[in-house]
């Protein structure tokens, strides 16, 4: 904690135990994954495709760290219930607004935890006949996986911990932290879902 502690105010930081990624850490890490998406991309005219809110800090870093041109956008969705969650039935709350039919799409995570938003998500696009389809996430939690995807890319492999930071939330809190995060077992104790 304290070489961080002076720099955000006490009521963020408040519930963090330790940092489990550094912000030079995944500077480095989004700097080499988009050099790789900038060869495998090149003459491609990718479109990046998130799914808010966690990703949006990612998007933002791993969308300068390509250097090739590409486009962006994004996708929202909710889930019904925890019951529903658990079956992967998730409702789009807002589309893309790019028609993906021959485009070359590369599928933007934050995280990937049970794998079922992403799985959903996937069988929605394939539908809409991409060129290809491809996913990045920067962070992976395989322990809790209940179907096998395909993640061409990937950032860091996490433990099985709730974590926060860097587009991350705890009741949407923690997002704007620079680095990843564990929290004190009280505080997770005390919130939804975890991813
Ligand atoms: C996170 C993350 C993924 C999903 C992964 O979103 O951005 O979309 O959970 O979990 P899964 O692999 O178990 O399906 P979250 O529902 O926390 O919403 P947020 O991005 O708005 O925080």
């Amino acid at each position: 904690m304290a070489s961080f502690s002076n720099l955000f105010s006490p009521d963020l930081i408040e519930g963090i135990s330790d940092v489990l990624v550094s912000a030079e850490q995944i500077e480095q890490r989004v700097s080499e994954l988009g050099r790789a998406i900038s060869v495998d991309y090149a003459g491609k005219n990718p479109l990046l495709v998130g799914v808010l809110k966690g990703v949006l800090i990612f998007m933002a870093d791993i969308l300068r760290a390509i250097t090739v041109p590409v486009e962006v956008d994004f996708i929202a969705v909710s889930t019904y219930s925890p019951e529903t969650r658990d079956k992967g039935l998730v409702r789009l709350l807002k589309d893309l607004e790019t028609p993906l039919n021959g485009r070359h799409v590369l599928f933007i995570e934050d995280v990937v935890d049970t794998g079922l938003t992403l799985n959903y998500l996937l069988s929605n696009l394939r539908t809409r006949s991409p060129a290809s389809l491809e996913v990045c996430t920067l962070f992976n939690k395989s322990r809790h996986r209940l179907v096998d995807l395909p993640i061409k890319y990937t950032g860091f492999d996490l433990p099985d911990r709730f974590v926060v930071g860097y587009g991350l939330d705890h009741r949407e809190r923690y997002r704007n932290l620079p680095f990843v995060a564990l929290l004190t077992p009280q505080v997770v104790h005390s919130g939804r879902k975890e991813t």
